[in-house]
């Protein structure tokens, strides 16, 4: 049976509703809540930018820091994490001509998205949790100034969030590695160590180029993926110290806030959001690029190794740039700013400037 086959034209046909395949019902299932959220984002982005020219008497300023806080978040993670999972859940399999891991879990992944988002935007709504989505400490945990309950259910939703999110990153990795039903055995370790690894470097350097096991833009999203695992691990820290922090005042024995060291909670919080920013952001549209210039031309990518090797200096170049997010902080040492902030930082510009290089080329190397 040809799966991708039976994936497009579902039992009866591909655009009748009954006869929609569960891969393209999940798939659908992203598209509606990440455009749900995108409205979401579009209409109070909007509200702002009218209470920012003249404030509405209907708004009250809480509210609208309210709104300032759930904006980001919706917009990151409501609305884009929900589109590019759903991307990414059919790309993998698609392009690896095998059937998605789990399903099941990807509609996990799906419904915790589209549950945690509505949860933590209804409680900024609702308690005007305010602390924006930087979270800087202590305002998380500022009870004098936020309703600790409006606190505690919008953490409750981020958290949820990326539950949802590290389901999404055991199914990729999966995907890639794993034997489905009824086949020949597949090289698991390989197939990672040619998604993660440094096969690109290596073929730099040899004589006689090696064949890679997984396509380029599987390699692409492979790698964004660790950026997006290692993102989850510390928003996930970072809420259940919060929570932590909340929950005791809910049991009337208040913790200090200030038993956290704020500077170093900033640039820890820092390097992990920065990990969307600088890391699979760019890896991800990187391989987008490159998805798309060879389904144009039909041709194999100009200096494909080199691409790959980009790749994965990129994800171990966007580990250690968080610290351009806090060059106007007085606190934050100079040679962070300096290493950190500006040196690597200034490397992104090689690295995807590479990738827009290579995407040129390989277009052009097309024309008539
Ligand atoms: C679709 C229409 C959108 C409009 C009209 C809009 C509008 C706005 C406005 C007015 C602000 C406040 C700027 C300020 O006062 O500093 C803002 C902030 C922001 N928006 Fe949007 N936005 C939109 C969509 C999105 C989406 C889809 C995302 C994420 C993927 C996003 C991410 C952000 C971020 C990260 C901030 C900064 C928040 C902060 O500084 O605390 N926005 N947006």
């Amino acid at each position: 049976m040809n799966f991708i086959q039976t994936f497009m034209d579902g039992e009866e046909g591909l655009f009748k509703p009954n006869s929609l395949t569960p891969m393209q019902k999940m798939i659908l299932r992203f598209v509606v809540v990440g455009l749900v959220y995108y409205l979401f984002a579009l209409v109070e982005g909007m509200l702002m930018r009218v209470y920012q020219v003249t404030p509405i008497a209907a708004i009250p300023p809480d509210q609208y820091f309210g709104m300032l806080t759930a904006h980001p978040l919706v917009g990151i993670f409501g609305s884009t994490y929900s589109i590019v999972f759903g991307a990414f859940l059919f790309l993998v399999p698609f392009l690896m001509s095998k059937p998605l891991w789990s399903i099941k879990l990807a509609n996990w992944t799906c419904g915790l998205i589209a549950v945690g988002t509505f949860t933590f935007w209804f409680a900024g709504f609702l308690t005007h949790y305010a602390p924006l989505y930087t979270l800087y400490w202590p305002l998380p945990a500022d009870f004098t100034q936020f309703s600790v309950w409006g606190g505690n259910i919008f953490i409750l939703g981020i958290a949820l969030i990326m539950v949802g999110t590290v389901f999404f990153v055991l199914n990729i990795f999966k995907t890639i590695a794993y034997t489905p039903e009824g086949w020949a055995k597949q090289d698991g370790k390989g197939l990672m160590a040619s998604a993660l690894g440094l096969s690109g470097l290596k073929n730099l350097f040899r004589k006689n180029k090696k064949e890679h096991m997984v396509s380029l833009p599987v390699a692409a999203i492979a790698r964004g993926t660790v950026d997006t695992a290692l993102n989850a691990g510390i928003i996930l820290f970072t809420g259940v110290l919060i929570l932590i922090y909340m929950i005791a005042e809910i049991a009337g024995s208040s913790l200090k806030h200030s038993s956290i060291d704020a500077l170093l909670y900033k640039n820890w919080f820092w390097w992990g959001l920065d990990l969307i920013a600088d890391g699979l952001v760019l890896i991800f549209v990187a391989g987008t690029w490159y998805l798309l210039a060879t389904l144009i031309t039909g041709k194999k990518l100009f200096m494909e190794n080199w691409a790959r090797a980009a790749l994965f200096v990129e994800m171990v170049v966007s580990w250690t740039v968080w610290s351009h997010h806090l060059m106007s902080d007085q606190a934050q040492p100079g040679f962070l700013k300096i290493l950190s902030g500006e040196m690597v930082t200034a490397f992104e510009l090689i690295t995807q400037g590479l990738a827009f290089f290579i995407t040129l080329i390989t277009l052009w190397s097309a024309r008539p």
